[in-house]
């Protein structure tokens, strides 16, 4: 807390502040305070005084800014508007006011700002200016903001899972019925026209309609299954890895296994989802970049921490290059991890597999 005025170098040899005459000790606290810029204006709005901490915020220095009007400090869309002198007015008419927004620094740039004035009179009533305190609060707003963006992220996600959730329930249900009486529909056919010898190459025609209608109902089901598991609503998290699993690995002919301790963890609709999309996600990027043999993953929850390991001994990758611009896997982990207050890393070099390790606070589960 540098104190650095004529003023008080004078009274260097004093042992305390209480010895300091009391008006100059007002001069310190104003000069030594850095994270709110304190200053003075004439009654006509020409700054008049200027602390350290208005330096800072706004970057003049005293001789650059006093005898200046305090008009400078705002947006010219609020000079327009005529905001700085309808402040004055509304000081002096009934003391104090207060406002929150952009103000503009030296350099042009903006900062978002919490600006109190207060009209200064002497004894007789006698308006002598104003006095102005501005807090710089762009941090704060930023913080506000990054919080505001995570929750819409968080409704996002849940909406997008409960959008999938319908579309998967309308393809297994609505779609999926009329696949299956199309099929009985044309099994009852195929038999009629095998009953007469005449219409028998007919019959291999509509046994021809019955493969495709089946192989149909196995997209469907994929498409479905895909979008929303019917396990992870239906039997929880550990069926529902295990069936990814299985999946994956009749799909990409990687050996894919799955750990889990204890055997039937249990699990909140929106951590269970989220930890599924999790190994989902993984489990895409080792079929599209590892070249793995195996994977393996390990889900640990008997303690206050749990922990998910995805791991594989495919080719690696270097990890310290930015990520590309439409690669949203790993980042999506990242998020979901962040909403479940947890932590997670990624490691790997080239030749030495991806394994992305995961710990998450239990008490985020339920
Ligand atoms: N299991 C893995 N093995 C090797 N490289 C991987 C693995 N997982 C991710 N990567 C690398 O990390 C990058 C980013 O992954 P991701 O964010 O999911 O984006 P995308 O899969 O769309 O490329 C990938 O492009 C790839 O280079
Ligand atoms: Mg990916």
């Amino acid at each position: 807390m540098g104190v650095s005025s004529g003023e008080s170098s004078r009274r260097a040899g004093a042992a305390s502040v209480s010895d300091v005459p009391v008006e100059d000790r007002y001069f310190m606290l104003v000069e030594a305070v850095q994270d709110y810029a304190i200053f003075m204006l004439d009654p006509a709005g020409r700054v008049t005084s200027w602390n350290p901490g208005a330096q800072r915020i706004k970057g003049y220095t005293p001789e650059e800014i006093i005898g200046q009007h305090f008009s400078k400090f705002y947006t010219p869309e609020d000079i327009a508007a005529g905001k700085p002198a309808r402040e004055l007015e509304t000081a002096a008419a009934v003391g104090r006011t207060e406002d929150e927004g952009w103000r503009v620094r030296r350099d042009g740039s903006r900062f978002w700002a919490n600006v109190v004035v207060s009209a200064v009179h002497d004894a007789s009533g006698a308006l002598l200016g104003f006095a102005k305190v501005t807090r710089d609060l762009t941090e704060r707003m930023r913080l506000a903001e990054l919080e505001r963006a995570s929750e819409v992220s968080t409704h996002v996600q849940i909406a997008r899972e409960n959008e999938q959730k319908r579309i998967a329930r309308e393809l297994h249900d609505d779609l999926g019925q009329r696949l299956t009486a199309l099929k009985m529909s044309v099994a009852l056919l195929e038999a009629n026209l095998n009953k007469q010898t005449a219409t028998a190459p007919l019959a291999a025609q509509t046994h021809e309609l019955q493969t495709q209608i089946d192989w149909m109902a196995a997209s469907l089901r994929r498409i479905a299954a895909d979008l929303r598991p019917p396990l992870l609503d239906d039997l929880g998290l550990a069926a529902a890895l295990d069936w990814l699993v299985e999946d994956f690995t009749k799909r990409y002919r990687v050996r894919a296994s799955v750990h889990l301790e204890p055997a039937e963890p249990e699990f909140g609709e929106f951590a269970a989802t989220a930890l599924f999309r999790i190994v989902q996600e993984a489990l895409t990027n080792v079929a599209r970049h590892a070249n793995a043999r195996r994977v393996r993953i390990d889900l640990v929850c008997d303690g206050p921490i749990i922990s998910l390991d995805i791991d594989d001994d495919g080719v690696g990758v270097a990890l310290d290059q930015p990520p590309a611009k439409n690669s949203f896997g790993l980042v999506g982990i990242r998020e979901r991890v962040r909403q479940l207050r947890g932590t997670v890393s990624f490691i790997s070099s080239p030749g030495t597999g991806f394994r992305i390790s995961i710990q998450i606070p239990a008490d985020a589960l339920a």
